[in-house]
């Protein structure tokens, strides 16, 4: 029978200093046998100029990290642009693309998010492709007409790269704001990123599907053991050690 693969994903967002950094990764490169006898995998997205730091700390540990974003351009006249390469020459194995921050702040379109996911599998990084309505979504009753449309650009990466492509369903209304979706409403909305992976290619079924967007170390158990979600990406909680780790070992 086909596993998928469980994962915790902190993501620290423009956030840390050396110093800080530095305790925290520290706590990170400890070792978690719970959570190693699962064979989950455990990871960090952290800002770009802290790479050098993150690979230094955790090369070896088995705890993963990437960044919070990357250029969909492989080189060249892009002033302030970050290439998957680049990621990759810092020993990063994975990058979130489409994270609602940055398509609220920067303007970043589905279009953009694709381009971004595709640059990264092409460079041999895993891209946590994010989706997610808002609340007004939500009381509209389009909130899976919204995440559709937001997966639907990268059709093309999900016929080419299926199972091995990793999506985090984080609803706006929940991100930063001690707001939850509730197990069953983040459940029936990994279900349906599901079916429309499927219904774009069969053996997308299988990709990971984290949710994010306020997960605490006292929901993350009950929102992880729904049969749709694979684990989670976490925001502020990871940026305090026991909350993270207690998380990880909510896998
Ligand atoms: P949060 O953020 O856990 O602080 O809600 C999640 C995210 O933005 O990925």
């Amino acid at each position: 029978m086909f596993v998928r693969n469980r994962w915790v994903i902190g993501n620290w967002k423009m956030n840390g200093t050396l110093a800080s950094n530095a305790a925290l990764l520290e706590s990170l490169s400890a070792p978690k046998p719970s959570v190693e006898a699962q064979s989950a995998r455990l990871a960090v997205c952290v800002p770009a100029p802290y790479l050098n730091q993150t690979q230094r700390a955790l090369g070896g540990t088995g705890v993963l990290w990437g960044a919070q974003d990357l250029s969909e351009h492989r080189s060249g006249a892009f002033t302030g642009e970050v290439s998957a390469a680049m990621l990759k020459e810092f020993g990063a194995s994975i990058v979130l693309v489409g994270h609602s921050e940055r398509r609220q702040y920067n303007a970043e379109s589905s279009e953009d998010v694709a381009a971004k996911a595709a640059a990264a599998f092409d460079a041999g990084l895993t891209p946590i492709i994010c989706v997610g309505e808002t609340l007004l979504d939500r009381e509209a009753g389009v909130a899976e007409s919204t995440v559709a449309a937001q997966l639907a650009p990268c059709a093309a990466l999900i016929q080419r790269a299926g199972a091995a492509l990793v999506f985090a369903y984080e609803p706006v209304w929940a991100i930063g704001t001690g707001r939850t979706a509730t197990p069953e409403q983040a459940q029936a909305m990994h279900a349906f990123v599901r079916s429309e992976l499927a219904s774009i290619a069969p053996n997308a079924r299988d990709a990971s599907i984290l949710y994010g967007g306020s997960v605490k170390a006292a929901n993350a158990r009950e929102l992880f053991g729904q049969s749709d979600i694979d684990g989670g990406l976490i925001g502020g909680a990871s940026l305090v050690a026991a909350d993270f780790i207690a998380i990880c070992g909510s896998l």
